[in-house]
């Protein structure tokens, strides 16, 4: 599937509220999302995470993330992220397609 980035992050306004990424990303709300793609959940350093996602057991990844926020709360039942989740296919891949380029920083 064509993945666009520059759609990746517009969809990503969505989450910026809760959630930065990129160069100097601190926790919000949320946990940053640099280095998201291989990355154990629960694992960003000095965030305070629910139980439920830290102990999710999740590596996230393309497939992993992709079910995940088709529904957040049934991929991580408990979880405090309180956002009902995307569910067009198309914009959920351009989405990865963004957050997969920001490696660690
Ligand atoms: C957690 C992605 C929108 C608040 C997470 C995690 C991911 C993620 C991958 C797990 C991180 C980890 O395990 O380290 C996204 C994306 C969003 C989005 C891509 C937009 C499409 C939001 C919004 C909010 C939010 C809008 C706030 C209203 C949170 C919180 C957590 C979290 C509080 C921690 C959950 C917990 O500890 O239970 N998000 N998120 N997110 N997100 Fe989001």
């Amino acid at each position: 599937m064509a993945q666009d980035v520059a759609a990746g992050k517009t969809s990503f306004n969505k989450c910026l509220a809760c959630h930065a990424i990129g160069e100097g990303a601190k926790n919000k709300v949320g946990p940053e999302l640099n280095g998201l793609n291989g990355r154990k959940s629960g694992t960003v350093e000095g965030y305070s995470y629910s139980d439920a996602n830290k102990n999710s057991g999740i590596t996230w990844d393309e497939a992993t993330f992709k079910e995940y926020i088709k529904d957040p709360k049934a991929k991580i039942p408990g979880t405090k992220m309180a956002f009902a989740g995307i569910k067009n296919e198309t914009e959920i891949n351009n989405l990865w397609a963004f957050l997969a380029q920001y490696d660690k920083d």
